[in-house]
Order: C-alpha cells, then sequence, then structure tokens
C-alpha cells in the first residue's frame, strides 16, 4: 500500500518524507489556498518545490473544466516535472482528457469520485488513479468505506490498470481499512499518518523498559 500526504504546506510533506515511508503527494486548490500560495507562477514554483522533497508521484489539480483548457493546464503542469500527477475532475470534459492524456503519457488522477459508475468512467479512459473521497461520502450518511470495497472488486474482476487511491481519509481507521480491502494507496493529512504510530501500551511499555534498564547500567 502507498502513502501519499494530502497536503500543501511543505512543512508537513518535509516531516512525513523525513520517516522513510512517503510515496507521494496529493494537492487540490483548498489545500494551496490553505498555505497562502497565490498566482499562477508561485503556485508552480510550489509544486516544484513539493517535488524536490518527495521522491514520488505529486498530484496538481486543473482549474479549468472544458477539455482545451484542462488540456492546456494539464501539459504544462506534467512539464514542471515527471512526478506530476495531472488530477483531473470527474465531469465529461475531464474523462474525454485523461483519455487524452492517457494517450500523450501524462499521468493522471481522476477527483471528486463518489460511486463506483465514475470509478468505471475514469478507469476505462486509462486514468492512472481514481480518488474516491470516503470521509465526504460518510459526511451524506453512506460508508465510504463500502464504495472502496465495491471498487476493489470491480477493478480485479477486469483487471483495470487503474490504481484506487483512497481520498478524504479522517482518521486512522479510514486507513486501516482501506488496506484490509486492498486500496492501492491513501492520502491522509499528516495528524493521520502519525496517529498510526500511537499505542498507549507502547508508550507505557516503553517507560518501563527505559526504567528497568536504568538498574543494569
Ligand atoms: C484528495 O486528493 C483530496 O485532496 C482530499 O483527500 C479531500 O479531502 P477532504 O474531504 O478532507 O477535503
Amino acid at each position: 500500500m502507498k502513502f501519499f500526504i494530502d497536503t500543501a504546506d511543505l512543512g508537513e510533506i518535509r516531516e512525513a518524507n523525513d520517516l522513510g515511508i512517503l510515496d507521494g503527494v496529493t494537492t487540490n486548490p483548498s489545500l494551496m489556498a490553505k498555505v497562502g500560495v497565490k498566482g499562477e507562477e508561485a503556485i508552480l514554483q510550489h509544486y516544484k518545490d513539493i517535488c524536490a522533497i518527495v521522491d514520488g508521484d505529486v498530484s496538481a489539480e486543473v482549474i479549468s473544466t472544458d477539455y482545451e483548457g484542462i488540456l492546456r493546464e494539464g501539459r504544462e503542469l506534467a512539464a514542471l516535472h515527471e512526478n506530476i500527477v495531472v488530477k483531473v475532475p470527474m465531469i465529461a470534459e475531464g474523462v474525454k482528457a485523461i483519455k487524452t492524456f492517457t494517450e500523450e503519457g501524462i499521468k493522471t488522477n481522476c477527483t471528486l469520485i463518489f460511486n463506483a459508475g465514475q470509478a468505471i468512467m475514469a478507469a476505462k479512459a486509462g486514468a492512472t488513479y481514481v480518488s474516491p473521497f470516503i470521509g465526504r461520502v460518510d459526511d451524506t450518511s453512506w460508508d465510504g468505506l463500502d464504495l472502496i470495497e465495491q471498487l476493489v472488486t470491480i477493478f480485479d474482476n477486469y483487471g483495470f490498470g487503474t490504481e484506487i487511491l483512497a481520498a478524504s481519509i479522517r482518521h486512522t481507521m479510514h486507513l486501516v481499512q482501506c488496506a484490509e480491502m486492498g486500496a492501492d494507496v491513501a492520502t491522509c493529512p499528516l495528524s493521520v499518518i502519525k496517529g498510526l504510530l500511537k499505542h498507549p501500551l507502547t508508550d507505557i511499555g516503553l517507560a518501563k523498559f527505559l526504567e528497568d534498564a536504568k538498574k543494569s547500567r
């Protein structure tokens, strides 16, 4: 299972990368705005800065919603660095653009996936990744994890090469259950990645070992 961090914060990306377990990064326009990156040049530079930290796929999202605009933006983003993955919204124009990017050898991440039909369309167009947003599905009183299970079955049935990138992960159990179900990738906030390290019995056990070690030193 690959771990991506879902942030545009360079400090957080460095911290996760320093753990040695980071495989990539996902960003979106909201995350870019959150860290105060403003203006086209600054945004492009920010993606380059992220690529300089992490040796793995970095999703950079287009904001155009028409086929030509998505292609123009996506090609510019892909030219920034070989690890850039063009993040494209799940709309008809987006699916058409994913098909073209696939033919051009540009990696894509189809974002804002909320049901299996959307994921099948993106996979048929050749998307490198599909991003089902499980936390946001949970917010609508459906179980987002059911969607992950469904996608794993469908993609296995047909041997789709598209990877399932579980997104909108809110807590460690989301991640653990995605792992049980066989999601290829999970993208999560730093707090969730660090949360995986925690258990009170580890802290209690370590304190006791360190205390006892003093007796034989
Ligand atoms: C995925 O790539 C998105 O950036 C992200 O996971 C959305 O998560 P949110 O629902 O916490 O905003």
